[in-house]
């Protein structure tokens, strides 16, 4: 990639600014009142075109250059977005095949926004117009940071534009009509096809049994949404050389594979709206989950809001406090921003009710701008102190969109099997427990992981197979579960059934799989441990050398072996025959590090105490800064194995470190 590890020369904070909303009397304080809140970045236009380009070929930036004259005669720098995430009436009245078509076929009117198809040659070609007109005017400008393509990627199209592209990507993809019958398994219901032209997107009133071709479906689609990102990256990379691009991600956003994305992206960033009762392991998952799409290069935080959404069936404020927490947490698992999602409360359309830095009739007396404004002050004086640096996790949980895919589309075996919901399970285990873990793709090097875990990795390409084994012989730790390693990339289950090309490292065959009815329990029971509850599905499984380590407590297999481990080169390969529950879950995965002496970096490798929240990031220069958070609204005490300085409060800290509710302190040894 252009730009292998971004450095920023200050935490970016900031966030989207829409002063196209507003008359110009108000751009001046605007940036009186962004410069009290110490933001450095704004980002803008983030949807503006029907403003920049009124009608085709008619640009007008002027009003544009005076908004960046007004944030610059205040010192703030700006992130420019290119604002095709939304096109103007004119687009879609002029050229109708720009207009995205859903599922059943219906082509959407003019409206809304992220309602363009990804195929369109016209979105194309007026898209990176637009795009490339904004680099050549700004691309040179001292005070750009960065590039914002789009906006939140993700609407997928079923137009006869898709169609066509999607029968030509697959002609390259399986070359013959035969090897695609063959992948896709269409002698199923006699699904075979004679001709290229027979094949459709899955409609919702069509194809839906042959899960290969909605899997295809998925991959074809991300891939045409990430030519669009690539097409405008491309087009500015030529004028603004240097200057690094992004666009802004949603966590696990089903549509997709944002690893596939991240490949094209200089620096990772996303979105984070987490729901008022979300736990700080889910918040944290997804921080690791974008950390691991650049595999551990640090990412940014585009949007949060300062204090409520608009669109979740309840919008809470966030309580004093909460916003400077949710703020830390973002840097201690690996961001170098701190942006927000919006610096003033619209008046009209239906955000006028979203949370954002300036109130409605607001200054900077209000709480939340004085919240912001002390956030940035803290940022400012962090300076680069936590810049660049990398979480130094031994334990890695693997994530793939096309399992999710997979599984997604799969009829059977439980109606209860949530994808993202079992990844997080496991990294929220590890969270808990105090230990830095990564989440990764597919594609990620392993070499870094002692402990590699595969909650539900249903797709198990042959390649991928032989890497992990590989890397078991070497000496890691796996883990897998029920599902793990059932199907190809087509998803046709493997010739030796599941665990497929992990069978040889799991030392086990899965007979059958049992799906647990709501209310139906069940559990393993250790040989040498307290049993543990299962939830989902039980495999029956054969032992094919592995070692039985846990047997089931209930059902006709009780007795039966419900975890194995298995010796594979110099490492160990674990199955969980059942998908273990969230206490069972952590003592076993607290076992397991600890056999291979990974612990949390309290004192004697403790876990942190309820509600509190340890991590590590290993700065450029080679020191490691742990970050201690308490989420609870009590006091708590942790002991450090050393004594540091609280890099917030400048103050001597540790070993015993005392917590008041929603504290923050950054110890550098
Ligand atoms: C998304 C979008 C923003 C805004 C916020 C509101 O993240 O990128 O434009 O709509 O949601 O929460
Ligand atoms: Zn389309």
């Amino acid at each position: 990639m252009a730009h292998p590890g971004i450095r920023f020369d200050r935490i970016l904070y900031g966030g989207d600014y829409n002063p196209d909303q507003w008359p110009e009397e108000v751009w001046r304080e605007d940036a009186r009142l962004m410069a009290l809140a110490r933001w450095n970045t704004a980002t803008v236009p983030v949807f503006s075109w029907a403003r920049l380009e009124p009608e085709e070929g008619r640009y007008d930036f002027g009003w544009l250059d005076r908004v960046l004259e007004t944030l610059e005669a205040d010192g703030i720098g700006v992130c420019l977005a290119t604002s095709t995430a939304s096109q103007p009436a004119w687009v879609d009245a002029k050229y109708p095949d720009v207009l995205i078509t859903d599922a059943n076929g219906v082509r959407r009117r003019h409206g809304g926004r992220h309602a363009f198809c990804p195929n369109s040659a016209n979105y194309r070609r007026l898209s990176t117009g637009l795009a490339s007109k904004l680099a050549e005017r700004y691309g040179a400008r001292p005070s750009l940071r960065l590039w914002h393509v789009n906006n939140e990627y993700g609407t997928i199209c079923f137009c006869g534009s898709c169609a066509a592209a999607f029968r030509r990507w697959l002609q390259r993809r399986y070359g013959t009509l035969d090897e695609l019958n063959r992948r896709w398994y269409t002698a199923f219901w006699s699904h075979t096809y004679t001709d290229w032209s027979q094949i459709e997107p899955p409609y919702s009133h069509g194809e839906g049994a042959i899960q290969a071709l909605r899997i295809d479906y998925h991959r074809f689609q991300s891939e045409s949404l990430l030519r669009c990102f690539v097409a405008e990256r491309d087009a500015i990379r030529r004028r603004s050389p240097g200057v690094p691009i992004t666009t802004n991600l949603m966590g696990t956003f089903f549509n997709l594979d944002y690893h596939r994305w991240a490949e094209e992206m200089d620096v990772v960033s996303w979105d984070n709206y987490p729901w008022p009762d979300a736990k700080p392991e889910e918040v944290a998952f997804y921080h690791a989950l974008h950390r691991g799409m650049k595999h551990g290069q640090p990412f940014l935080l585009m949007e949060q809001s300062p204090s409520q959404q608009n669109w979740q069936p309840y919008n809470k404020l966030k309580a004093p406090g909460r916003l400077r927490l949710q703020s830390f947490q973002t840097i201690a698992h690996g961001s170098d921003s701190v942006m927000y999602f919006q610096w003033r409360r619209g008046r009209g359309g239906i955000e006028k009710l979203h949370g954002a830095v300036v109130e409605h009739g607001g200054d900077e007396n209000n709480r939340v701008f004085r919240e912001v404004a002390e956030i940035g002050r803290e940022l400012e004086a962090l300076g680069t102190a936590t810049l660049g640096g990398r979480t130094p996790a031994r334990v890695a949980v693997l994530f793939s969109w096309e399992s999710w895919w997979a599984i997604r589309c799969s009829s059977g075996p439980s109606a209860d099997l949530d994808y993202p919901a079992a990844v997080r399970s496991f990294y929220a285990a590890l969270h808990r427990l105090g230990i830095d873990a990564d989440v990764i793709g597919p594609n990620a090097p392993l070499e870094p992981y002692d402990v590699l875990l595969l909650p539900l990795l249903t797709m198990v390409p042959r390649e991928l197979g032989r890497r992990l084994t590989e890397r078991v012989a070497q000496g890691a730790t796996l883990v897998a579960t029920p599902f793990t390693g059932l199907v190809d990339e087509t998803d046709l289950v493997h010739p030796e059934g599941a665990p497929g090309p992990l069978s040889e490292a799991l030392g086990v065959l899965v007979e059958e799989t049992d799906a647990l009815m709501p209310g139906e329990r069940n559990a393993v029971r250790w040989l040498d441990g307290p049993k543990a509850d299962a939830r989902w599905l039980c495999d029956r499984i054969r032992l094919r050398g592995a070692e039985p380590m846990g047997f089931y407590e209930a059902g006709f297999y009780a007795g039966e072996p419900a975890a194995t481990v298995h010796a594979c080169g110099r490492g160990r390969a674990w199955y969980l025959a059942a998908f273990l529950q969230d206490d069972g879950l952590r003592a076993f995965l607290k076992r397991v590090c600890a056999e291979r002496g990974i612990a949390s970096p309290l004192e004697g490798g403790a876990e942190p105490p309820e509600g509190v929240e340890v991590t590590r990031r290993v700065q450029p220069g080679g020191e490691t800064l742990t970050y201690l958070l308490n989420h609870s609204e009590e006091h708590r005490k942790v002991r450090l194995p050393f004594e540091g300085t609280d890099l917030l409060r400048g103050e001597p800290v540790g070993p015993e470190v005392d917590l008041p509710p929603l504290a923050v302190r950054i110890v550098r040894r």
